[in-house]
């Protein structure tokens, strides 16, 4: 299969210039969908990561942003994310697809909330927006939250042809990972014969061994992030946690970052 011609040539993401989703984020939802009781909406609405231009061929539904993705304001850029781009590595793409989230606030507490009308309705204006926009030929859904969202996109709009979709698990769900890496070779499997143009060629699909090996989470491309973003940022090596200081302020307040060792200037 011939990969896609057009060299990704981008080195940050431009943001949100395309006018529907510039309109989208206007209308984002209020606070009856997003009640701060469940919600950390103190540290923002995060939209998306990848490719709104058009040119994504994959669409990832992940859950809800989480400390790094609060800070580099993309989602999928933690642990999670370095995991979800080793999967769409396997596909074949390094830049040709977008990711949404379920929610657009990290969620506080650990019961999902049920999400209101309008909550999903934006959900789906934006697969609307991202179907209506890219020739989309797979989605893949990470947890039961987003297949929810991707299943209730369905029963909403009933597309005529609707994109080839795999529900997998969310990729730092409790499981152990021989049970994630035999559930995303499953995924891989539905999704690789959907893609009919990738970013490299690939001549088979290479699947998961029973445990993550080295390159299995892999590096975010710069043009995924926002101008000026530090490259550590965009690294696997975790550099944000969720409080750290309970004595200055509560742990939902405070976010910690600290640049990696090996990227510090100051030692
Ligand atoms: N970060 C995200 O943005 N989404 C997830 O589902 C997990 C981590």
């Amino acid at each position: 299969m011939a990969a896609d011609p057009t060299p990704q040539v981008m080195t940050f993401d431009p943001g949100y210039s395309e006018s529907q989703f510039a309109a989208l984020i206007d209308a984002l939802p209020g606070a009856s969908s997003y009640p701060s009781a469940r919600f950390r909406t103190e540290w923002g609405p995060i939209f998306h990561r990848g490719r709104l231009d058009g040119s994504a061929r994959l669409l990832v539904i992940g859950q809800d942003p989480a400390a790094h993705e609060a800070i580099a304001r993309r989602i999928l850029c933690g642990e999670a994310g370095h995991r979800v781009q080793g999967f769409v590595w396997k596909l074949g793409l390094d830049h040709s697809y977008v990711m949404i989230n379920s929610f657009l606030y990290s969620l506080y507490g650990t019961q999902a909330p049920r999400a209101s009308a309008a909550l999903l309705e934006d959900r789906y204006r934006w697969v609307d927006a991202i179907l209506g926009s890219s020739p989309i030929e797979a989605v893949v859904t990470f947890g039961a939250v987003a297949t929810s969202v991707w299943n209730g996109y369905l029963a909403s709009r009933q597309p005529a042809h609707p994109p080839v979709h795999a529900a997998a698990t969310h990729p730092t769900a409790h499981v152990t990972e021989a049970a994630l890496l035999t559930n995303w070779n499953a995924a891989l499997q539905v999704l690789f014969p959907a893609l009919s143009v990738r970013d490299r060629t690939l001549s088979s699909l290479r699947l998961y061994g029973r445990a993550l090996g080295p390159s299995d989470r892999r590096a975010i491309p710069a043009g995924d992030f926002p101008p000026g973003l530090p490259s550590w940022m965009t690294g696997a090596i975790q550099w944000a946690v969720r409080g750290d200081d309970p004595t200055r302020a509560p742990k939902a307040a405070r976010i910690t970052v600290t640049i990696p060792t090996g990227s510090r200037v100051r030692r």
